[in-house]
């Protein structure tokens, strides 16, 4: 599941896998004598930017936090607002997603979403199948902590029906059970919005990956943010646990006790 730039790999200076957990559109709204909801369509426009960046420097995998199962709680008329904008992204960059080779993808529950949204959602995904240049993965009714607890429960009923064995459940036997199944591991996690927290997005898949949050809102976010983050992701030596020696060195030619022969 490990992907990315681990120092001895110079073809992955550009991140595999991007993950961004979009926050400010309220407050960039707000900060403009706008409701919410306006902030969340100019989020939209930002997404748009960001797919077509990520496609053009050859980002493979694009994930997009667009609604946490925590965001059901949210007033009922922006729950709503946000429901319709992914109807209408849904329409509206159909052609281009499949002209450009975006294949579409959820994670999450997309069951828990109203009919009109999740049939749009659905129709995207089909429409786009084919795409093969790169992958953009919705979190939609989505958690970190829910994913693994569900993908926990169906091996426990599996095993007790003697269908797995304990033994054979590993990272890649477990992660086969999440909705991110299709997803590598994540290797540039984004946060717009100046927090610094991770907020129940992809807990299992982003063990290894790099960190960078942003002080800037979501819709204020440019093609030069995303290839600014993806510059400094090359230059980081990522060690996944190992020493800094071990990483640059080829396998082979490593002794972790310096001895001879
Ligand atoms: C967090 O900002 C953002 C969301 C909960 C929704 C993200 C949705 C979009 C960017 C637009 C629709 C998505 C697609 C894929 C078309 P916030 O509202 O929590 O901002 P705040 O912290 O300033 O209040």
């Amino acid at each position: 599941m490990v992907s990315g730039n681990n120092g001895s790999n110079s073809a992955s200076l550009i991140p595999r896998h991007v993950a961004i957990i979009m926050d400010g559109n309220g407050r960039w709204a707000k900060s403009r004598g706008l409701q919410r909801a306006e902030g969340h369509a100019e989020g939209a426009r930002a997404v748009r930017e960001a797919v077509e960046t990520a496609t053009r420097v050859g980002v493979k995998y694009l994930t997009l936090y667009a609604f946490s199962v925590a965001n059901w709680a949210r007033p009922r008329l922006e729950v709503e607002a946000l429901m319709r904008l992914l109807v209408e992204f849904a329409r509206q960059e159909r052609a281009d997603l499949r002209q450009n080779g975006i294949r579409v993808n959820v994670i999450g529950a997309l069951e828990d979403l109203p009919t009109s949204t999740r049939h749009a959602v659905e129709d995207l995904m089909a429409y786009t199948a084919e795409g093969e240049r790169m992958t953009l993965t919705l979190a939609l009714s989505y958690g970190g902590r829910q994913d693994i607890v569900e993908a926990a429960r169906s091996l426990a009923v599996r095993a007790r029906a003697g269908l797995v064995l304990p033994e054979e459940i590993d990272e890649t036997f477990f992660h086969r059970e999440m909705t991110t199944h299709s997803l590598p591991d994540v290797d540039l996690l984004i946060r717009t919005g100046g927090e610094t927290r991770v907020s129940d997005f992809l807990l299992f898949e982003s063990a290894y990956a790099e960190l960078v949050f942003l002080p800037i809102m979501w819709p204020d976010f440019k093609p030069e943010t995303l290839t600014t983050a993806i510059a400094e992701y090359g230059h980081k030596e990522r060690r996944f646990g190992k020493t800094s020696e071990q990483v640059q060195m080829p396998q082979s030619a490593f002794d972790p006790l310096d001895r001879v022969g």
